[in-house]
């Protein structure tokens, strides 16, 4: 267990930390987005990479809601052993029976279960009154506490409630069992002040306060959602109740990256998290990935921007020292050193620093092969990522030193055309061309280079993979060809997919050794 005493640099004394307790639901609040539902499979993958990074509550679904959703909590159950994980539920008996039927197996089980508290939601949600939505919150815990010690309560639209009632509520369910009592801003209404008044309020006037952990949950219509937790932080909130990359419904609710780094990086909190910051990226990565939710270039900590250093000033500034402009180490939140950004403009050297990073390291040879490739794809593709590096280093330590090469490619293909392509290649400095036609592009292309080869070739394997993260992104080819029964693989990426086929079938050739006076070219 980590002391929850932090030494800060710089600190003239010692603040006494408490530890603030992350709450992701980017697997219910976050999945809540249209487009964005994961399967079983997808979810249990993220709840372990949740645990990884030692999230202290997973809050993986809202089981009465589909069975899909059920047997999603269920199986992450199963498997979570370090995190709590916890189940949504209404305030009715079903939902909660749901719940805690879906969380069963789990080492450390929660139900997170609650109603609407405003004004709003008591009159035009329930048709009722705050006396009633009272009994229901009561009764609701005191049900939910017959399955679990850990009982969570959410006063939605708490954003929005009267402090004099929410404080009652808040007395009431902390009397009647709860563990946690989350604080919702459901509309993403509050300002910081306004919030952070609220969760003083609760504590100055709620007597039995000390009995629960406050927790906050705030959305960002408003583009608040930070400011607001940090202000709930700031006045008395220990949970923070957050998603990865910010999803979820509207305008999503407080990023995790954003909390976690800002107490990381601020020392003038009173709280610290066990978050493992350096699983921040792949977290993001995964998240974006499995819910095609692309994170936005300029996303604060997590944005493809957030550490590009574009500017010449930046650059030379970040280069001198990087806390000229920077005020957190990207290896914090697992990001290499990529700051200084590759673009067409970028030289070689530049590019053999970007390679070392990745612990990639090429003779003279192989980087020339590298460099003429990298300009050409940072003349088509704006920006070069580090599986496109990773790609472009295979590349060149499969090709350089190659003896024939792919000099030139013409293909014409198309609904209603015979497709046709002509190709040149460089054997040893003498150039050959050859047409050919096909089925396809590829067979046509293949065939221009057999008819320059004219050896007996057999293709065995050919296999394409696309990067798809957009159109402009590169695509593999693996080859396997056969000569007097030796197997030779082959392989080259290109963002234009044709060419990186025949680019690797040239790779496999070129790797048939004959002499120059037995070769019919
Ligand atoms: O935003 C909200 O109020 C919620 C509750 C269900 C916790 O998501
Ligand atoms: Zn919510």
């Amino acid at each position: 267990m980590r002391s929850p005493v932090q030494k800060c640099p710089g600190d003239f004394f010692m603040m006494k930390k408490e530890k603030l307790y992350i709450f992701d639901t980017t697997l219910r609040d976050g999945e809540q987005v249209p487009g964005c539902q994961l399967n079983t499979v997808e979810k249990v993958e993220l709840a372990k990479i949740l645990e990884g990074m030692k999230v202290d509550v997973i809050e993986c679904g809202f089981p009465i809601s589909s069975p899909g959703d059920f047997k999603s909590v269920q199986e992450i159950s199963k498997v979570v052993k370090d995190s709590t994980v916890c189940a949504l539920s209404r305030a009715i008996e079903k939902d909660i029976d749901a719940a805690a039927e879906a969380i069963r197996e789990a080492a450390r089980p929660r139900i997170h279960t609650g109603i609407g508290t405003s004004d709003y939601h008591i009159k035009y949600k329930f048709n009722s009154n705050r006396d009633d939505i009272l009994e229901r919150a009561i009764a609701c815990v005191k049900y939910a506490r017959k399955y679990v010690d850990d009982v969570e309560f959410y006063a939605e639209d708490a954003g929005r409630t009267e402090n004099g009632y929410l404080a009652k509520v808040v007395e009431k369910v902390i009397e009647a069992g709860v563990t946690v009592v989350n604080i919702p801003d459901t509309t993403g209404y509050c300002t910081p002040e306004e919030f952070g008044a609220k969760i003083k309020y609760l504590k100055d006037n709620v007597p039995n306060i000390d009995r629960a952990v406050i927790a906050i949950h705030c959305h960002n219509d408003l583009g608040m959602a930070t400011a607001n937790t940090l202000a709930g932080i700031m006045n008395g909130a220990r949970q923070a109740e957050v998603t990865i990359n910010g999803v979820g419904e509207r305008a999503g609710n407080t990023a995790l990256e954003e909390v976690v780094m800002a107490i990381r990086c601020r020392k003038d909190f009173p709280v610290y998290t066990d978050i493992l910051t350096r699983h921040i990226m792949k977290a993001s990565r995964e998240v974006s990935t499995l819910m095609s939710m692309p994170v936005q270039p300029n996303k604060a900590i997590v944005g493809r921007n957030a550490f590009a250093h574009s500017s010449g000033i930046h650059q030379d500034g970040v280069l001198k020292n990087r806390e000229n402009y920077e005020i957190i180490n990207p290896e914090d939140i697992g990001l290499n050193d990529s700051n200084i950004v590759l673009t067409a403009r970028s030289g070689r050297a530049a590019l053999k620093y970007h390679l070392n990073m990745l612990n990639i390291s090429l003779t003279e040879a192989q980087l020339d092969v590298a460099y003429e490739r990298f300009l050409k794809l940072a003349d088509s593709k704006k920006d070069i990522n580090d599986s496109d590096l990773k790609m472009i280093a295979g590349v060149a330590q499969e090709h350089s030193g190659q003896r024939i090469k792919l000099d030139f490619l013409q293909v014409v293909c198309g609904k209603g055309s015979v497709p046709m392509a002509t190709a040149t290649l460089d054997v040893d400095g003498e150039k050959c061309t050859a047409t050919s036609g096909g089925n396809g592009p590829v067979d046509a292309a293949f065939g221009a280079v057999r008819k320059i080869i004219r050896r007996r070739i057999t293709l065995e394997e050919f296999l394409i993979q696309a990067i798809t993260r957009g159109t402009d992104d590169m695509g593999k080819v693996h080859v396997e060809v056969r000569n007097r029964g030796n197997i030779y693989y082959g392989f080259s990426a290109n963002t234009d997919i044709v060419t990186a086929a025949v680019e690797a079938y040239v790779n496999a050739i070129s790797k048939i050794v004959w002499k120059r006076e037995e070769s019919t070219i």
